[in-house]
């Protein structure tokens, strides 16, 4: 018992001081076709570059063009990261309506006349979807449309990506996106084993909701979804839903619990208990639906409540894999901070846990 411990305790320091120091992607220096693009990344010092060499844009069945990956591409992986075209700070967010276009069309139009022709071109390329009073418009706005159907969330404003827009919707994708607020740039990482030719999917949506759901989301963006989560049969989706429906409602539970504070009565110790057993099932079925995209925040989560029933070595190992989702797309971001700092501090008091432990038994 003790000496297992000890060696998974030596292993995780050495990871975590490894990963402190660097951050090593695995990528293939970019072939000589994208020199371009090196300059632009180097100056920003960025230590996980990725290579736009192992993906590319070409048709997708059904779906327009898509992004393929050209070789297989290990999970935690960046793919490539991207400045936005376009990125406004949008007026107040209303919770299920969405942006009020209207109040942004402004914003958008202006950020875009700022742009070189290139770029102009680049945005102007991309596919629309139009609602119907749009398209009964006689002269009716591209702009907005092509905003609307393509843009992402990046901190608190949202950004156009021309190249991240070439990925298509999937509700279980194995590509997610993290927003580098230091360099301004989304970077979007495997979050799952992509094989070599198979296509790189991401999603439009927030994914903890039915299929049914989904769809009347994905409405407006003019496409009914086939991918793998909406293709299952019936039981399969309603497992699937049903999961989802959990996932969202662990998520509000646990939002209010989580601090650090490990509780002293008897009532308290048996409440923190509850929740590090509810986190172990919240990772279970996140893990289950292989909703990649939000691994980073039950990590946490569960790091967090086995912090508080001083399960020390689980506590690390999660804190750990949080961090390291966090620390692909930026070393100093507030998250990753905070997960470096409580995976380091768990470490110590599972170190102090087992020295504590030995000097009992002298
Ligand atoms: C990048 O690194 C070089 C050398 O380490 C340094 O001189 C330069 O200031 C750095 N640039 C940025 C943008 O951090
Ligand atoms: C990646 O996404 C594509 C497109 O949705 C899908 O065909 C493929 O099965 C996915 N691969 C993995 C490993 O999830
Ligand atoms: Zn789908």
């Amino acid at each position: 018992m003790f000496s297992s411990s000890s060696l998974l305790l030596a292993q995780l320091s050495l990871l975590s001081a490894v990963l402190a120091s660097s951050v090593t992607c695995n990528s293939p220096i970019p072939s000589s076709q994208y020199l371009h693009d090196i300059p632009s990344w180097q100056s920003q010092n960025f230590s996980c570059t990725g290579s736009p060499a192992i993906h590319t844009i070409r048709n997708s069945l059904g779906k327009g063009l898509g992004v393929f990956a050209t070789r297989a591409i290990e999970p935690g992986m960046v793919i490539f990261h991207e400045a936005p075209a376009i990125l406004i700070h949008p007026p107040e967010f209303r919770d299920g309506v969405g942006y009020p276009l209207s109040g942004i069309a402004q914003l958008i139009q202006s950020a875009f006349d700022a742009l070189s022709a290139d770029r102009k071109a680049e945005v102007m390329s991309l596919t629309a979807h139009y609602t119907s009073a749009e398209k009964a418009s006689p002269n009716r706005d591209e702009l907005v449309p092509i905003f609307r159907s393509n843009a992402y969330n990046s901190g608190q404003q949202i950004g156009l990506y021309p190249k991240i827009a070439r990925i298509n919707h999937g509700c279980r994708p194995n590509t997610s996106y993290l927003w580098n607020a230091r360099l301004g740039k989304q970077v979007v990482y495997a979050s799952r084993r992509i094989e070599e030719g198979e296509e790189l999917s991401i999603s439009y949506i927030p994914l903890l909701h039915t299929h049914e759901e989904r769809e009347k989301r994905l409405d407006q963006y003019g496409f009914k979804c086939t991918c793998e989560a909406c293709a299952l049969e019936k039981d399969e989706k309603d497992a699937s839903d049903q999961r989802r429906k959990d996932i969202r409602q662990a998520f509000t539970d646990f939002n209010s619990h989580l601090t650090l504070t490990v509780p002293q009565s008897k009532s308290g110790k048996k409440r923190a208990q509850e929740k590090a057993d509810a986190s172990l099932q919240l990772v279970k079925i996140v893990e289950e639906e292989e909703l990649a995209d939000y691994y980073a925040q039950i990590y946490r989560i569960a790091a967090i409540s086995h912090a508080k029933v001083e399960a020390w070595p689980a506590a690390a190992q999660f804190a750990l894999k949080s961090y390291q989702i966090y620390l692909m797309a930026d070393e100093q971001s507030e998250q990753t901070i905070e997960m470096q700092m409580l995976t380091s501090s768990f470490i110590e008091s599972w170190n102090n846990h087992l020295r504590n432990k030995a000097m009992q038994k002298d």
